[in-house]
């Protein structure tokens, strides 16, 4: 895919799918700007790092100025920033807890696409992909926070969409499955928890951040213009048996 001459913004980019799309957009010719509370990793002449908490809108609104004095236009959001819940039944969670999620799940998003809008709204074109999660619609056991935030993500997705339909910017979210990321690392390198998630999937393995990333790239591109506020499901079949 040619992304020669486009400025792309990445939020997680130091890790796991938001990293694999930075990677895959610079060298497919984008420009990239990398959001997270981390610092940079990603090596590449045509990669800056804007290292900060996508819910801090100061850092934001600060950072994507400079974007603008720098680059003078943005074409794509990838929000891939995101963290996982706290594991426990809702009952026994502490308010501050539930909201800690969904202020980096939704909130991080919601404060991300309103600058960047902002950014390509006068240009009359632009691409917003949110990573939403088969969390948003199929649920287990102890993960109210988590499902919560990410089945927000799913409405934000289409809410957004049509609030910059006129002005030719598509929004769609991609719904990850199983991935092997710095986040669900721990749990995939248990060989029995792998066999049992394997298990889980029609296509018989955890994905790779790759597998989200060629997702992303399509629905950043030209080939993805008459889609929008769409949450597509990239999980090997998990969802289709549920
Ligand atoms: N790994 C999976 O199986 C899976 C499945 C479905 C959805 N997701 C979602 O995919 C997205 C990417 O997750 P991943 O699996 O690549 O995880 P990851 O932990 O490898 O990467 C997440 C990145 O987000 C950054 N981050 C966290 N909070 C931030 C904040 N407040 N501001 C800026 N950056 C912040 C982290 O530092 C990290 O670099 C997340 O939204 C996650 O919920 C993951």
């Amino acid at each position: 895919m040619n992304f020669d001459g486009k400025v792309v913004v990445v939020t997680g980019a130091s890790s796991g799918m938001g990293k694999s799309c930075a990677e895959m957009l610079l060298n497919n010719g984008a420009v990239v700007c990398g959001f997270d509370v981390n610092e940079g990793c990603v090596e590449h002449a045509n990669y800056r790092h804007f290292q900060g908490s996508v819910v801090d809108e100061e850092m934001v609104e600060t950072s994507t100025e400079k974007i603008v004095q720098e680059f003078g236009r943005v074409d794509g959001l990838v929000n891939a920033a995101g963290v996982w819940g706290n594991s426990k039944p809702f009952f026994d969670m502490d308010t501050a807890d539930f909201q800690r999620i969904l202020n980096v799940n939704t909130v991080g998003a919601f404060v991300m696409s309103k600058y960047i809008s902002k950014i390509m709204i006068p240009k009359k074109n632009g691409k917003i992909v949110n990573i939403s999660c088969i969390r948003s619609t199929i649920f287990r056991g102890n993960m109210a926070d988590y499902a919560a935030s990410k089945g927000a993500i799913v409405s934000l997705t289409s809410a957004m969409a049509l609030d910059l339909a006129p002005f030719n910017i598509q929004v769609n979210a991609v719904a990850p499955g199983f991935i092997y990321t710095g986040m669900t690392k721990a749990s995939f390198d248990n060989p029995e928890i792998k066999k049992q998630s394997e298990e889980l999937i029609p296509c018989g393995r955890v994905g790779v951040p790759e597998d989200i990333a060629s997702v992303v790239m399509f629905l950043l591109s030209d080939m993805s213009n008459y889609m929008t506020g769409t949450n597509v499901f990239a999980d090997g079949g998990y969802h289709i048996q549920k």
